[in-house]
C-alpha cells in the first residue's frame, strides 16, 4: 500500500470511467462460464474431486477512495453447481480491487459457509498474470471464519493465481490450506476453472462524462 503518513483526508479526482482504470482486471470485466474445472475438496475418507459448472458475474463498481486511497474495482458473484445439478455447492461474493498508484490488486471474498478472507498481491498494470495471498492471523489479508470452522477446519492460508489467456478466457488456480481436527497433515483444498465471457460488463450508466 502507498505511504499515506501525510495527509489522510484530501481526495484525488477519481475517473467515472471504472473500465478504464481496472489495470489487470479490466479483462475480467463481464458475464463469465466455465466447466473446465476441479474442485479438490475434503470426504471423511481422503480428498474428495469434483468437476463443476461456474457462472460469474463481475461488474465494475464506482471508484472509491479511502482518503487519499484511489481504488477502483469489480464486483462479484460466483455461483458453482455439480453438472446436472440445480443447487448451488459453492456460493462467493466480493470485490476484485486494483490501486493503481501501489500496482496493488486485492480480493475479498466471502462465502456463506460463515468465511471471509482478504488476499493481496501486486501486478503490473499490463500483467497476465497475477497472485494474491491472505493468511490467517493478518489484520490486512487475514481469514475470518465462524466458530466452528476454527474448531473443526481452521484455514491457515488462501493463495488464488490468475492467467489472463491469449484467446481472452481467463483461469484461476487456489489452493485453501486446512488444518482439520485430528489430522496432522494440512489439507490443501484446491480449485481451478478457466472462464468464457458469455456476456460484456455494465458500467454505471449514471457514471459516463458528459
Ligand atoms: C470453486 C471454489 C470452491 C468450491 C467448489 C468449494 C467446495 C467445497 C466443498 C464441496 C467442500 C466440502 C463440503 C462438506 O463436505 O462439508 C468444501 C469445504 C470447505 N471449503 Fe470450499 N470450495 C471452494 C472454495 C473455497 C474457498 C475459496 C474457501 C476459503 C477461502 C473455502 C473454504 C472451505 C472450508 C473452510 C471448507 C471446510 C468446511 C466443511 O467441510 O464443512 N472453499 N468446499
Amino acid at each position: 500500500m502507498a505511504d499515506h503518513a501525510g495527509d489522510i483526508f484530501t481526495e484525488p479526482e477519481a475517473d467515472p470511467d471504472t473500465l478504464r482504470n481496472l489495470g489487470p482486471l479490466r479483462r475480467m470485466a463481464g458475464l463469465w462460464e466455465g466447466m473446465k474445472s476441479l474442485d479438490v475438496n475434503l470426504g471423511p475418507n481422503g480428498p474428495r474431486r469434483q468437476v463443476y459448472h461456474e457462472r460469474i458475474a463481475l461488474q465494475p463498481m464506482d471508484p472509491q477512495t479511502n482518503g487519499p486511497q484511489l481504488l477502483y474495482g469489480l464486483h462479484y458473484v460466483a455461483r458453482m453447481v455439480k453438472p446436472g445439478a440445480v443447487a448451488t455447492y459453492h456460493h462467493q461474493t466480493g470485490y476484485w480491487l486494483w490501486e493503481p498508484a501501489t500496482e496493488t490488486v486485492i480480493h475479498t471474498l466471502t462465502i456463506p459457509r460463515g468465511q471471509t478472507a482478504m488476499a493481496i498481491g501486486h501486478a503490473a498494470a499490463d500483467a497476465t498474470r497475477f497472485e494474491l495471498r491472505a493468511e490467517r492471523g493478518s489484520t490486512v489479508n487475514g481469514i475470518c471464519s465462524l466458530p466452528f470452522l476454527e474448531l473443526a477446519f481452521r484455514t491457515e492460508s488462501f493463495r488464488i493465481e490468475v492467467t489472463l489467456n491469449p484467446d481472452g478466457t481467463w483461469s484461476y488456480d487456489e489452493d485453501t490450506v486446512l488444518m482439520v481436527r485430528g489430522r496432522p497433515e494440512p489439507f490443501h483444498h484446491t480449485d481451478r476453472n478457466t472462464l468464457t465471457r458469455i456476456e460484456d460488463p455494465t458500467p454505471n450508466p449514471r457514471m459516463r462524462r458528459p
